[in-house]
This record gives structure tokens, sequence and C-alpha cells, in this order.
């Protein structure tokens, strides 16, 4: 028995990275899934997949900044995989530039996708489930809803403005049985981070100021969106879940504070704590 036996989920961004490796954990758990994506390549791989093992799935290319295309595909999904349980918005960008040097398109481009895109979704799916009485979605939101980051003006107001959807729809939606969270990431591998962050910059701060040392991988990610889709998670609703290696935990890192922090006292009362 899987934990989304006979249940449909919708999931947006899907063609790859998070989005797919969301697709591939509900599925292994026993959910039906409708997949969205611009990048037609990508579901079509994903669908060849879920196919080879009988997962039921419903793949459509949209742009989730058309309202209607979503709530299209919310329709069609219920028609050929039966009522939704939950949808996970995962479709995302990033357009890293100095606030000041920011290009209008840039910032529009951003806040379409990650943060109106997600409304949409969230909008379309959560009408289906409303009607249903029940249902869960999981946003995912980042560390940058969590503080500000140079160079991503667009971004952490996409993500923090994410934290005020999830939360808000949680308070408007719990009543009624449908629950919503939001998972953080820090650093996750996928397409995204790496063609968009320097290899310098992933090794010499991300990295140093994690205490897991690593980034995520998107299975990672899933696993933690799957618990709170899940009847584990009954009773979470509104959380933000750090999914972050302890990044959030502290501040000083290890090559500019901790290592020196961590010696024992010249008194010797370090090393007898
Ligand atoms: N990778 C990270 O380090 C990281 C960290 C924190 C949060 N996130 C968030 O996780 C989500 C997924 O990121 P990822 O790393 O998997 O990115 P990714 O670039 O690997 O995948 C994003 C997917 O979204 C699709 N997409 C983009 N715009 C779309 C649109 N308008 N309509 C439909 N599909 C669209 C892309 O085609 C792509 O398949 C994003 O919201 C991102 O902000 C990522």
């Amino acid at each position: 028995m899987g934990r989304f036996d006979g249940r449909a989920f919708l999931v947006t961004g899907a063609a790859r990275g998070i989005g797919a490796a969301v697709a591939r954990r509900l599925a292994e758990e026993g959910a039906a899934i409708a997949a969205a994506d611009l990048d037609h390549q990508g579901l079509v791989g994903l669908q060849e997949e879920l196919d080879a093992r009988g997962t039921p799935v419903l793949t459509r290319v949209l742009d989730t900044r058309s309202p209607e295309d979503v709530a299209r595909f919310v329709a069609a999904a219920e028609g050929d995989l039966g009522p939704l349980w939950g949808a996970v918005p995962c479709a995302g960008i990033a357009r890293a530039s100095p606030a000041e040097l920011m290009p209008d398109d840039d910032w529009a481009a951003v806040i379409g996708v990650n943060l109106t895109g997600v409304f949409f979704t969230c909008r379309a799916a959560g009408r289906a489930m409303l009607s249903h009485g029940r249902g869960a979605i999981v946003t995912i939101a980042s560390i940058t809803a969590l503080g500000g980051q140079p160079g991503r003006a667009n971004y952490a107001a996409s993500k923090w403005g994410l934290i005020g959807l999830t939360k808000t729809l949680a308070t408007e939606w719990g009543r009624r049985g449908v629950r919503v969270n939001a998972v953080a990431p820090n650093g996750v591998d996928t397409p995204m981070i790496r063609d968009g962050i320097p290899a310098h910059f992933l090794e010499g701060v991300m990295l140093d100021r994690t205490p897991l040392g690593r980034l995520a991988r998107p299975e990672e990610i899933a696993a933690a969106a799957a618990f709170l889709l899940s009847d584990d998670a009954a009773y979470v609703n509104g959380a933000v879940l750090a999914v972050d290696g302890g990044l959030t935990a502290g501040f000083l890192t290890r090559e500019q504070g901790a290592d020196f922090a961590m010696k024992p006292s010249p008194t010797g009362s370090g090393a007898k704590a």
C-alpha cells in the first residue's frame, strides 16, 4: 500500500528538476500524475518513465501564467485521472542581476512565473479540491524567502510573496479541508542552480555556509513535499518547512568563524567543558 494509492496529483514544472522528482516520488507511492511544463521533450521523457511503471499519467505543455490553460488542465486531469487530491506548483525561473540594473522584463518574468503562475495553479487546483472537501497543496519557496539575497530582488520578492500566498490560502481553505504548506529549499542540484550560479560561489559560499556541506538532491525536496501532501501531515497547515541542510540554523560558517571558535581555548577550559 502506498500513501497515495489511487489519488491524482497535479505537478507543474514537471519536465525536470524538483518537479520531475516530485512526480516520480508521488508515482512511486501509488499516485496518478497530471504533469505540466513548457518543455515538451522533458514531459515526453517523464510520460515514458511513468507509463513504464504503470502510473496513470496525463501530460500537457502549458505556460502557468495562463489562467485559462491551467484551469483547462485541472478539468482535463480530473476527467482522465479522477478527483485531485493535491497539487505541487514547481514551475519557476530565476533571472539574477543587481536591482538597479534589473531589466523590467526580468522583474515581470520572475514575478509572473514564481508568484502569479503559482497563484493561478493553486486557485484552479484549490477550486477543484474545495469542491471535494479535501486536498493539499505544497508550494516551492526557497531560503531566499527567509532572508534577502544580493542580485535577486525579483526572485526574493516572488518567494516572499509565495510564503504570504501559502499562509493566506492555509487560513482561507483549512476549515474546508484543503491544507496548504511550503517547502523552502537551499540550493538543489538541478539545471536551475547548475546553469545559474557560478561554481566558485557554490563551492566557496553556499556549501561553506551549509552545515551538511552539500547541495540538496531533488529527491530530498520531493520527499519533504510528499510528507506534507500525505495524511502523515494531516495537522500541518500554513507551515514553511526549511529543507536546507541547516543553512538557516546559524550564521557563522566553517571558513568565516566556526573553525576558530571550535578550537579549545588556550587555558584548556574549552577542552574540559
Ligand atoms: N534548484 C534550486 O536550488 C532551488 C532552490 C530553492 C527553490 N527552488 C524552486 O524550485 C522550483 C523548481 O526549480 P528547479 O530547480 O527544479 O528548476 P528547473 O529549472 O530545473 O525546472 C523548472 C521547470 O519549470 C518549467 N517552467 C518554467 N517556467 C514555466 C512556465 N511559465 N510554465 C510551465 N513550466 C515552466 C521549466 O520548463 C522547467 O522544466 C522553482 O520554483 C525554484 O524557484 C529551486
